[in-house]
């Protein structure tokens, strides 16, 4: 088999990709190790800013994300019984799109079939050949039968642990890592919301999110040692831990409920360089991971693919490959920027083993400085909602 571009991966990254080169009438074919049940198990963040809902928008495929997302006007910090309210609209005049991830992916997988973009599911041993060369292939087995497809170009779309980024010879990339000493407990519930906006609590017994899906369905983290067992953490103890986190006034609002889902995650941050090796580009998780404060992670990957998307339609339409040589560098200038921005959040909002009292005194300092300048919070609304492409 023969086409253009060929994708590695059906997440966000691959398919947002795949939809917008179809529209721009480029072949485009993507590779999944998984079922389709599986992609849409995964549960992720789901604050989605500009450039993904734009995404969605330009796709024609933001029908039911306009119906059943919650806009978000603003966020909340909290630090004990302190709230410090982060008001998107008046401080930087946008919002974000609170939908989660699973949504926004199944809105795009449900309109391949018809957009001509086809999704091989369960393909095994995924491997990339000549990725140096103009003439690069990927081969694969389904259902015990080798196929192969050869392309112009591929994307790596395949996420932190897929083999794309592995393609790429030690020699010709670098890793940047940073590994934080705890994870986030997670539940899903099928419960109205403590508060009609998104708590990240500061609290001396670790981190606490107040998230949602729906008016009636929660999420919730609290930061856990990466050693906490899940089977440690049945429903009850975890709604009691995180109601002592919260502030007081959402605490009392939490309603509980047996949980549809539960997950530890650790929290890392990580970028490779460069993103494009020859004919192979990374795009998303296969290139950076960010610890989740901040919900940066499917953002992030909208914006490469953005970028991605219009070098490839400049190669094939003018045979111009300007925006093919500058996407590496293009793309990394604004993911460090959400690194940072994703680092020093995390940095801000959770409790470190290792730290002591100075740290504590600086946590504290920051949140005053935050509470009483409308260009500190400026400064958090604009990197919060996306800073520009
Ligand atoms: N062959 C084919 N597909 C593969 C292979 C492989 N060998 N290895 C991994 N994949 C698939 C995974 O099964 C997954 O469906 O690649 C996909 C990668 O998807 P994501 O991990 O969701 O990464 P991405 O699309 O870049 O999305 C970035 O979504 O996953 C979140 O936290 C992430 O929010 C971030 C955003
Ligand atoms: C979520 O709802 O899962 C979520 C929201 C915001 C974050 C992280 C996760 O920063």
């Amino acid at each position: 088999m023969k086409t253009q571009v060929a994708i590695i991966g059906a997440g966000p990254s691959g398919l947002m990709l795949g939809h917008l080169l179809r529209q721009a009438g480029l072949d485009a074919v993507i590779i999944e190790r998984q079922t389709r049940d599986h992609v849409l198990s995964r549960i992720r963040a789901g604050v989605l800013e500009t450039v993904t809902t734009d995404i969605l928008e330009d796709l024609g495929i933001a029908d039911r994300m306009r119906a059943e997302g919650l806009p978000h006007d603003g966020f909340n910090l909290a630090d004990g019984e302190r709230l410090i309210r982060i008001d998107l609209k008046s401080l930087v005049g946008k919002h974000v799109m609170v939908y989660g991830q699973t949504e926004p992916t199944k809105d795009l997988i449900d309109a391949a079939p018809s957009r001509g973009l086809d999704i091989v599911w369960q393909a095994e041993d995924t491997e990339l050949h000549d990725v140096e060369s103009d003439a690069p292939y990927i081969t694969y087995r389904k259902d015990g039968a080798e196929h192969r497809i050869d392309a112009r170009f591929i994307a790596g779309c395949d996420g932190y642990h897929g083999p794309s980024r592995k393609a790429v010879p030690a020699s010709a990339g670098r890793e940047f890592e940073k590994v934080y000493p705890f994870g986030w407990l997670g539940i899903l519930a099928d419960v109205p919301p403590c508060n009609h906006e998104l708590i990240y609590a500061n609290h001396e017994r670790g981190f606490a999110l107040a998230s949602m899906r729906s008016p009636t369905r929660s999420r919730y983290y609290i930061q856990v040692p990466l050693t906490e067992k899940l089977e440690d953490w049945p429903d009850d103890r975890l709604w009691d831990e995180l109601c002592l986190r919260l502030p007081p006034e959402a605490a009392e609002n939490v309603a509980r409920g047996p949980a549809l889902e539960k997950s530890i995650a650790p929290l890392r941050s990580f970028v490779f360089e460069p993103m494009r090796h020859g004919s192979l580009f990374l795009a998303g998780d296969a290139a950076h991971i960010v610890p989740p404060t901040g919900a940066k992670g499917l953002n992030l990957a909208a914006s490469d693919v953005r970028y991605l998307w219009r070098a490839l339609v400049a190669w094939f339409e003018k045979n111009d490959s300007d925006a093919v040589v500058a996407y590496s560098d293009k793309a990394l200038a604004r993911v460090w920027k959400s690194e940072r921005f994703s680092w020093q959040l995390t940095t801000l909002m959770h409790r470190f083993p290792a730290d002591g009292a100075f740290d504590r005194r600086v946590q504290v300092a920051e949140l005053d400085y935050i509470a009483s300048s409308e260009a500190a919070r400026r400064t958090v609304a604009e990197n919060y909602v996306g800073l520009p492409l």
